[in-house]
């Protein structure tokens, strides 16, 4: 499969880093071609300018796109599978990637209606959204607390929403004892990277 990774932390001391260099390893071991588009590092724009907020307030798609936004256009493109990898920051993804979507989800491309009240979306239906997440929180308190399933709502139902056949969220949680954590989360990232289409089989639609 053709993977892209939409990444978001600052420093790559972080479990999240470690997370994603063994998805990597992972992924490479079984031969997927992948693309990372790490925020931090392409200093990713994430706030909307006033000349974007004209474009897409209004959903004038016939108003130019950014660059950087056409440029993340193409990898989505090219994608069969979308991981979305972040640290949970007060219950959400961090506001770096919350930027992603704002713009790169952009009218006509993401959603969207034409004049005569068509729906314009560009955006192929990817096979596989993965979002996997790192929490303080062990799993548990955030399942009773019902924030596992805001989390799972907002990102799966609503931003990965329709473009996406198959979804899953993986929370890799309880990170603030780390150490009673980190080999069975690692171990986890590493099974799901070395069968990744069989894991895909194994979603419903
Ligand atoms: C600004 C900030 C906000 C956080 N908010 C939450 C939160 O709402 N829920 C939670 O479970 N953990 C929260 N955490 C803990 C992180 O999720 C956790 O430290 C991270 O996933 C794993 O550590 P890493 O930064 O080494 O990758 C927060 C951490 C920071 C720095």
């Amino acid at each position: 499969m053709n993977i892209l990774i939409i990444y978001a932390h600052p420093s790559n001391k972080s479990f999240t880093y470690k997370v994603l260099q063994t998805l990597l390893k992972a992924l490479n071991m079984s031969n997927h071609q992948v693309e990372v588009s790490d925020l931090h590092k392409m200093k990713f724009q994430s706030d909307m300018t006033e000349e974007e907020y004209d474009r897409e307030g209004f959903a004038k798609i016939e108003l130019p796109l950014f660059e950087d936004v056409i440029a993340e256009h193409r990898k989505i493109d090219w994608a069969d599978c979308i991981v979305f990898l972040y640290p949970v920051w007060w219950s959400d993804c961090p506001a770096k990637m919350k930027g992603w979507f704002d713009r790169v989800y952009s009218a006509g491309y993401a959603y969207g209606y034409n004049q005569n009240g068509e729906k314009v979306i560009k955006m192929k239906q990817i096979k596989l959204g993965l979002v996997i997440c790192t929490a303080g929180h062990p799993n548990d308190f955030l399942k009773e607390t019902g924030i596992a399933g805001s989390m799972r709502n907002v990102m799966l139902d609503d931003r990965l929403g329709v473009r996406f056949e198959k979804k899953e969220m993986i929370i890799l949680g309880g990170t603030l004892e780390l150490e009673k954590v980190a080999n069975s989360h690692l171990e986890k990232i590493m099974n799901i990277g070395m069968n990744m289409d069989e894991f895909c089989e194994t979603l419903k639609k």
